[in-house]
C-alpha cells in the first residue's frame, strides 16, 4: 500500500513555465496510492497538455467551469468535496493575485474560493515578479486567509535571471503534501537519533567500518517529521539525501557521533540510536599512507564508547529506544540490549532481511512485551514505528 493510499487531491495547474514539473508531481502522487484530480486553467494549458495529465492521473482532466459533466453543472462544488486539499503548482503571480481578491473568473479560482478544504500554493515567477510590493501584499492576505504557501527557492530561473521565485521540485511538493496529511501526534517533541555506520580510520584512505547504508534511520527521521516532531540526526557516513526538515549533523567516527550526541541530547526528549557504531577503532590512525609490506600486519583495536548506553545512563535520560540488528536469536538479543541498556523500547531486525536493502521486517520490544511488524518498505515501517512510539510517549 502506498503511503497516500485513500487521500484525494485537487492538482491545479497555472500558466508558468514551471509546469512542466506537475507532471512529475503528479506521477509522484499517484504512485503512493492518492487519487488526483487535475485542473488546467486556460493559460495552464498553454504550457501542458491535458492529454499528460489524463494519462498519469488516469482521470479525465478539467479545465472548464461550464464543463456539463458535473452534476447540475456544478465542478466547483462537486470537485472540492471529497478531496484533502488542494495544491496549485505552479501558482502564478496572476492566480495568487486573483485568490487574494476572492476572484472566481475561471474553474480553478471558483473551486479555491468556494472550496471548504485546505489549499496550497507553489508560487513559481520571475524574481521581479516575486518580489514586487504588490505579490507581496498578496502573499500576505493568503497566509493570513489560511492558505499555505509552498517556497518558491531560489536559483536559476527560465527568464536567465538568478534569484527567487523558482517553484520547488516534484520530490520537495511531495514531501509537503505528504507532511501536510499525516496526523501529528509528536507535534512538540524533541527526538534526537543517530542513523548509518561510523568509519574508523586506519590511516588516510582506509578504515574500519560496519555495512550499514543508513535508509531505515534516514527513513525513521522522515516519518518523525511527518507525526510533527523536531529531529536532530547525527548521521555517519552514507549516500542519502537529508529528508526535508531535518537537521543533521554529518560525523565520520563513532568518537565524533558521540560528541555530536553530548551536544544536544540536553534538549531532547527522546533519543533513537539507529546507527551501525563500530564496536572497535585502531588505536592510532596514521597520518600518513600505510606502505604495502610483506609481512603481516597487526592492527591494534580499542573499544568505542556505547553512546546508548551512555545516554540512558544519565541522571535524567530521554526515551530511549535502540536498535538490533542480529544473524540469529533475535529475541534473546533484543531482550536482553533492553534490560542491559535499561531502554524503553528496542527494534529489532534479522540483518538476512534488514541490511542495506528497501525492505524491513522488524519486531517491537518494550515493557508490555514483543510487537511484530509485517514486513514492509522502509518508510511504513518507519511509520509503523513512530505510530508506537507515539503512543508509549502518550501513555506515559
Ligand atoms: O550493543 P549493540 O551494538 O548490539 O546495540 C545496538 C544498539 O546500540 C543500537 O541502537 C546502536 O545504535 C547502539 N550503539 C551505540 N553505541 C555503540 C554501539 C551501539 O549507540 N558503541
Amino acid at each position: 500500500m502506498g503511503e497516500l493510499q485513500g487521500r484525494k487531491f485537487i492538482l491545479g495547474i497555472t500558466g508558468g513555465v514551471a509546469a512542466y514539473k506537475s507532471a512529475e508531481l503528479l506521477r509522484l502522487l499517484v504512485k503512493a496510492g492518492a487519487e488526483v484530480q487535475v485542473v488546467l486553467t486556460e493559460a495552464g494549458a498553454r504550457f501542458v497538455t491535458a492529454v499528460t495529465y489524463q494519462a498519469l492521473s488516469g482521470r479525465p482532466v478539467w479545465t472548464d467551469l461550464w464543463d456539463p459533466r458535473a452534476d447540475n453543472n456544478m465542478a466547483h462544488i462537486e470537485l472540492g468535496r471529497e478531496a484533502d486539499a488542494i495544491l496549485v503548482a505552479p501558482a502564478t503571480a496572476d492566480f495568487i493575485a486573483r485568490v487574494a481578491n476572492g476572484l472566481a473568473n475561471d474553474l480553478l479560482t471558483t473551486l479555491c474560493l468556494a472550496r471548504e478544504l485546505p489549499l496550497l500554493l507553489a508560487p513559481a515567477m520571475n524574481r521581479q515578479m516575486w518580489e514586487n510590493p504588490a505579490t507581496r501584499r498578496n502573499i500576505d492576505s493568503v497566509v493570513a486567509d489560511g492558505v499555505g504557501i509552498l517556497g518558491p527557492a531560489a536559483g536559476d530561473q527560465a527568464c536567465g535571471e538568478v534569484g527567487m521565485g523558482r517553484m520547488l521540485e516534484a520530490e520537495e511538493l511531495y514531501e509537503a503534501l505528504v507532511t501536510f496529511v499525516q496526523p501529528k501526534p509528536l507535534a512538540g517533541r524533541r527526538v534526537l537519533m543517530t542513523a548509518g555506520p561510523t568509519f574508523e580510520a586506519i590511516d588516510p584512505v582506509r578504515g574500519v567500518t560496519n555495512l550499514s547504508s543508513g535508509k531505515m534511520g534516514y527513513a525513521l527521521a522522515r516519518a518523525l517529521i511527518h507525526a510533527g516532531a523536531t529531529v536532530d540526526l547525527v548521521s555517519g557516513p552514507v549516500a542519502l539525501p537529508v529528508p526535508a526538515g531535518v537537521a543533521c549533523i554529518a560525523v565520520r567516527s563513532a568518537l565524533e557521533m558521540r560528541a555530536a550526541v553530548m551536544d544536544h541530547v540536553d534538549r531532547a526528549e527522546v533519543f533513537i540510536a539507529v546507527a551501525a557504531v563500530a564496536d572497535y577503532r585502531p588505536r592510532e590512525s596514521q597520518t600518513h599512507k600505510l606502505k604495502k609490506s610483506g609481512d603481516a600486519l597487526q592492527l591494534e583495536l580499542v573499544p568505542n564508547p556505547d553512546i546508548l548506553a551512555e545516554v540512558a545512563a544519565r541522571p535524567q535520560p530521554p526515551f530511549c529506544v535502540g536498535f538490533a540488528a542480529e544473524s540469529r536469536d533475535l529475541d534473546r538479543y533484543a531482550l536482553h540490549k533492553l534490560e542491559a541498556k535499561r531502554l524503553q523500547m528496542v527494534v529489532g531486525n534479522l540483518v538476512q532481511i534488514g541490511l542495506g536493502g528497501d525492505d524491513n521486517e522488524v519486531v517491537i520490544y518494550d515493557r508490555a512485551g514483543r510487537h511484530p511488524l509485517a514486513r514492509d518498505d522502509k518508510h511504513r515501517v518507519a511509520a509503523a514505528i513512530v505510530a508506537h512510539l507515539a503512543a508509549a510517549l502518550a501513555a506515559r
